[in-house]
């Protein structure tokens, strides 16, 4: 069975999620891609949810991976992607198979850290990139973040730049912080 995590809130608010969110930060991103050594065809967004940050990425074919049923459906129905549900922490691609893996606004959601970072590795073709956009606890804004969400009951996990790039790092990837602040970037060469 998959974690639950904090799953069930967004298949509540899987209808209202693209109103309340600004769109992703493709600049970001792109330069997170530039990291990898081999071209990238084949992208897997993993907690990909409706879609919004595969749709800021054009070029690669693009697969949306998710535990929320509601919000895989907004990213087929809504932006015309392909996904499939599946877990980040076994994620239902082969080895080696895509050339970037993709973790947007979601990593402090998944409860299996870990094992998301060593499927990302798995899934990843030699000189893909894994690159991860999250919110900095450290920050003024995040850790009003960090409590606003466990105030509505979540159970999220948040870290710091360093701290994810070395848990990169410790999974067999060559990571760097690619941008710092409230929200932040990291990406690993495999
Ligand atoms: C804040 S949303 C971010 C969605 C998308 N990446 C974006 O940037 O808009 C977090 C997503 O993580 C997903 N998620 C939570 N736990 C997960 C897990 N174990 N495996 C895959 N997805 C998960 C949720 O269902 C939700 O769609």
């Amino acid at each position: 069975m998959y974690g639950t995590g904090d799953v069930g809130f967004f298949d509540r608010i899987a209808p209202l999620y693209d109103l309340a969110m600004p769109p992703a930060d493709g600049d970001a991103l792109a330069a997170g891609f530039d990291r990898a050594t081999r071209p990238i065809d084949r992208l897997l967004d993993v907690g990909g949810g409706s879609g919004r940050a595969a749709a800021a990425v054009t070029g690669p074919d693009r697969l949306v991976v998710d535990v929320s049923r509601p919000m895989l459906r907004r990213a087929r129905t809504v932006r015309g992607l392909s996904a499939v549900a599946g877990d980040a922490g076994r994620l239902p691609v082969a080895d080696g198979a895509v050339d970037a893996v993709l973790v947007v606004d979601a990593f402090h959601h998944l409860p299996a850290q870990a094992a998301a970072i060593d499927e990302a590795a798995r899934v990843l073709a030699p000189g893909g990139v894994f690159v991860v956009r999250e919110f900095d606890p450290t920050h003024p804004l995040g850790r009003l973040l960090v409590a606003a969400e466990h105030a509505i009951g979540m159970g999220s996990r948040f870290r710091s730049p360093d701290d994810l790039a070395a848990a990169l790092d410790a999974s067999g990837f060559d990571a760097v912080v690619v941008d710092r602040g409230f929200g932040y970037t990291v990406a690993g060469v495999r």
